[in-house]
């Protein structure tokens, strides 16, 4: 290693040891050199762990993972220390980066990785052809995981889980539309609910390179937090037949959204125009089973008690509507002070409306009920807040 061995040090995640740039734990940004390590992305690579448990836990065959863009390899050492698998397989562009991750096998007896430092396309390119592509593929990446997915999905085999994580945030919540465009090739627009948004035109561009390819992806459980957007999808060797690609309309006058498979300018409510962003994924983000499953892994797991409260909240919006509204959004146009979250939604439900909490935001809540209704019910909500104080 060219770098002295002062400039590395041992960290614990999960229940894995874990060499890693010292810089990495004191610098506000890590740095990229000598290798990069997050070690906020701890939350994120929690997830993946309880993602991965719950898939390898049901798939029957071969559990091979492939990571393409390492850095020390945090995430597939946990996987491979922490989970059943059958064979690893760590690559990345930066020789340093894979000379610690392969220090830090040696620190948890892990014996059988095979380590490669190639450019992650060709990497997973190696890995296109039947027989030889992976159970679990990651893509992690700086900024844009859209590049990769061709070569990502043709390396997953059928059945098995594609994982990929964004952190070109600004871009995906429409601060740079033309940049998301090309990139993702669907258009953001700026609301409230801005990382559900960003998340379904990854899958959105996720699905029209599956659809390319002639494979399905369906969505299997899906993550969002400050600092980055991580999507877990299966792979299917068969054409996909649904229509799940259309657009969310949004009113910025009364603020009514809806999706759609045809644009539509004006707003069934107010009449006034509409925004539109898309094409996006408008199905299912979350798989009820899968979701299940990652409830009961985790508690065999090592991982932060918040993953689990997440994935509760995420089965209970498995099956609600798209596009959430906050407490915030609501009070604030009938300018009153946002009730309590559990009101609103038991209310919604005492009305006939479905509701549910949602994993993306604390103060957010799924339902049928449109904007006009929701009101209706946060006018009462706080008429009977009033009398009973
Ligand atoms: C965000 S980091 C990966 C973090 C890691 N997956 C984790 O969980 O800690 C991105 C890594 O990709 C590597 N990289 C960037 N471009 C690459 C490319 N085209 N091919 C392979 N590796 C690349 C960088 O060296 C860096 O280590
Ligand atoms: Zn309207």
């Amino acid at each position: 290693m060219s770098e002295t061995k002062e400039s590395f040090q041992e960290i614990i995640e999960g229940d894995t040891k874990l060499l890693v740039p010292k810089k990495s734990l004191t610098e506000k940004v890590p740095p990229i050199k000598p290798a990069f390590f997050n070690p906020k992305a701890k939350t994120n690579r929690d997830f993946s762990i309880i993602a991965y448990a719950a898939f390898l836990k049901k798939f029957e065959g071969p559990k091979i993972f492939l990571e393409s863009l390492s850095g020390v390899g945090a995430r597939g050492l946990r996987v491979a220390n922490e989970l059943e698998i059958e064979e690893m397989k760590i690559n990345d562009l930066n020789p340093t980066a894979l000379e610690i991750a392969k220090k830090s096998s040696i620190l948890n007896n892990l014996n059988n990785i095979k380590f490669s430092e190639k450019e992650a396309c060709v990497f997973l390119n190696e890995h296109s052809r039947k027989g030889n592509r992976g159970s679990i593929v990651d893509i992690d990446p700086f900024g844009s995981p859209a590049a990769f997915f061709d070569c990502g999905v043709r390396a997953t085999m059928h059945g098995g889980i594609l994982s990929t994580a964004a952190t070109d945030l600004q871009v995906l919540n429409g601060l740079f539309q033309g940049a998301c465009k090309r990139k993702y090739g669907g258009t953001p627009i700026r609301v409230e609910y801005g990382n559900e948004m960003a998340i379904r035109l990854i899958l959105g561009c996720l699905r029209s390179v599956a659809a390319r390819l002639g494979v399905t992806m369906i969505p299997m459980f899906v993550e969002s937090e400050m600092h980055y957007y991580r999507t877990y999808t299966r792979i299917l060797n068969r054409t996909d037949q649904e229509e799940n690609i259309g657009y969310v309309l949004h009113c910025k006058n009364c603020g009514h959204r809806k999706t759609v498979v045809e644009q539509q300018q004006e707003c069934d409510l107010c009449k006034s125009k509409n925004s539109i962003a898309g094409p996006l994924w408008i199905g299912k983000i979350f798989d009820k089973e899968f979701v299940k499953n990652m409830i009961e892994e985790s508690s065999k797991l090592k991982i932060q008690k918040s993953c689990e409260k997440t994935i509760h909240k995420c089965l209970e919006e498995t099956e609600m509507p798209g596009f959430y509204f906050t407490l915030d959004e609501i009070a604030k146009k009938i300018k009153t002070s946002p009730p309590k979250l559990e009101k609103i939604i038991s209310n919604l439900k005492e009305n006939g409306f479905t509701s549910s909490v949602t994993s993306f935001n604390p103060t957010g809540f799924r339902t049928n009920a449109n904007i006009n209704e929701i009101i209706k019910i946060f006018n009462s909500t706080s008429e009977t807040h009033t009398n009973t104080v």
